[in-house]
């Protein structure tokens, strides 16, 4: 068994059994393995196997996976859990704690589900893996599972790819498939793409998927080459800390797919004007290149692809930072990818401007942005432990008054990508 998400903060910064004086709040973690497992044995029977695909934090390098380009991600204590036992037959039969509901379905002859009062769509994250399994030939059959999560949904910290990736991990362990965790990966995607309608990047499934504790990573999203940096948090006194804005979004019916157009739009204008048919992506076009055109592009295509070659360029100087220890200048190039997300990109919203902003002028807060796709869910605030306690009063009141609604906080820590429990 691999990390479990087990904690290696400070004992002051754990959020089970809050006391007055520590500075996180949110309630205990409920454990979804033990859910899932109970769930499993009381529906259908002992699990054979239980797995776990935990959520991600994105530090930065936002809406730059798609474009081929550079991310930061670590995965995250949060995670879905599925418990999961084999049929002889075809038969496939779910129950979801999270969202308690049921569904079944045969492997013959299945559908993506359409959304609908009552209707489990959370289904379409296990039909769309084993459509994928099918397709790319992987012997499956049918299977009883029981799944619980505690990645809050639509909040920009990947659920969905946490699901995909537990169910994958699972069915790869129950059938002996063998699936590499890079590949497993790449299948995630190929569901959420092919089959759950979403044009997302590899980001979400391969951080979930490789995720290491303790460490962020770099990912060159068009080589698929990683590198794991040390976090080294508690020693140089710094936290995660998590900012839910209470927005949610669902990535099926945002934006998401408009901006992945406009990036195709931009790079056919820039292989145009730049006279270079090797541009692939906006990660074959550099600040110096861009600005040599900009004013040739339409304005909205121009602050996209702005966005993006600049963001390639603050995930390489952020980590280059970090590296050296310079948590000063990840935080300022934090806070700057926040100005191009919603300034350049447009995917932020009030609420999550109101955050970051509230943040950035704390003290003690190094660095403060929007994780995710945006259109809704949380910021991504680094934090020194000391000032912890007085950015929670000040950011969570200040929010309340303002947005007129409740942010939730809390600090988590990186832990490995997924793993089979038993
Ligand atoms: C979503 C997608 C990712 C990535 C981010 C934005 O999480 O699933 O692939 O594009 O948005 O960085």
């Amino acid at each position: 068994m691999s990390g479990t998400g087990a904690s290696t903060r400070p004992a002051a910064l754990r959020p089970a059994h809050c006391g007055k004086d520590e500075p996180v709040i949110d309630a205990p973690l409920s454990s979804p393995i033990a859910a899932a497992q109970e769930a499993c044995r009381r529906e259908f029977g002992p699990p054979e196997i239980t797995t776990r695909g935990p959520g991600r934090v994105n530090l930065i390098g936002e809406h730059t996976d798609y474009n081929d380009g550079f991310v930061f991600p670590a995965a995250i204590d949060r995670e879905v859990a599925v418990a999961m036992r084999r049929r002889d037959d075809l038969k496939v039969q779910l129950t979801s704690e999270t969202f308690t509901q049921t569904d079944r379905f045969s492997l013959d002859a299945f559908e993506r589900l359409s959304p609908g009062p009552g209707v489990p769509t959370w289904s379409n994250y296990v039909r769309g893996v084993v459509r994928i399994l099918l397709d790319a030939g992987y012997p499956v059959k049918g299977f009883e599972a029981a799944i619980s999560g505690n990645v809050p949904e639509g909040a920009g910290l990947s659920s969905s790819a946490a699901f995909e990736v537990a169910v994958l991990t699972a069915l790869n362990a129950l059938y002996e498939l063998n699936i590499p965790p890079k590949e497993l990966a790449l299948l995630a995607q190929r569901a959420e793409n092919q089959f759950v309608g979403v044009a997302c990047g590899i980001m979400d499934p391969f951080i979930s998927a490789m995720g290491q504790r303790d460490h962020a990573l770099l990912i060159d999203c068009r080589s698929l080459e990683t590198r794991a940096v040390p976090l080294r948090l508690a020693e140089r006194g710094v936290a995660i800390a998590i900012l839910d804005s209470g927005v949610r979004r669902g990535l099926v019916d945002s934006k998401f797919n408009a901006r992945r157009e406009e990036c195709e739009t931009a790079v056919r204008h820039l292989r145009r004007l730049l006279g270079r048919d090797s541009i692939r992506a906006l990660r074959d076009v550099n600040p110096i290149e861009f600005n040599a055109v900009a004013r040739e592009l339409p304005d909205d295509i121009r602050a996209r692809a702005r966005h993006v070659i600049s963001e390639n360029e603050r995930v390489v100087r952020g980590v280059d930072a970090l590296e050296e220890g310079n948590l000063a200048v990840f935080g300022k190039l934090m806070n700057q990818s926040h100005q191009s997300l919603k300034d350049d990109f447009n995917v932020s919203i009030p609420q999550l401007d109101l955050l970051a902003s509230l943040a950035q002028k704390t003290p003690g807060v190094l660095g403060a942005r929007m994780t995710g796709a945006g259109f809704g869910g949380c910021t991504v605030n680094l934090v020194e432990v000391k000032a912890l306690a007085a950015f929670r009063d000040t950011v969570l009141a200040s929010y309340r008054e303002r947005a007129g609604m409740d942010a939730k906080l809390w600090v988590c820590d990186a832990v490995d990508g997924a793993s089979v429990i038993s």
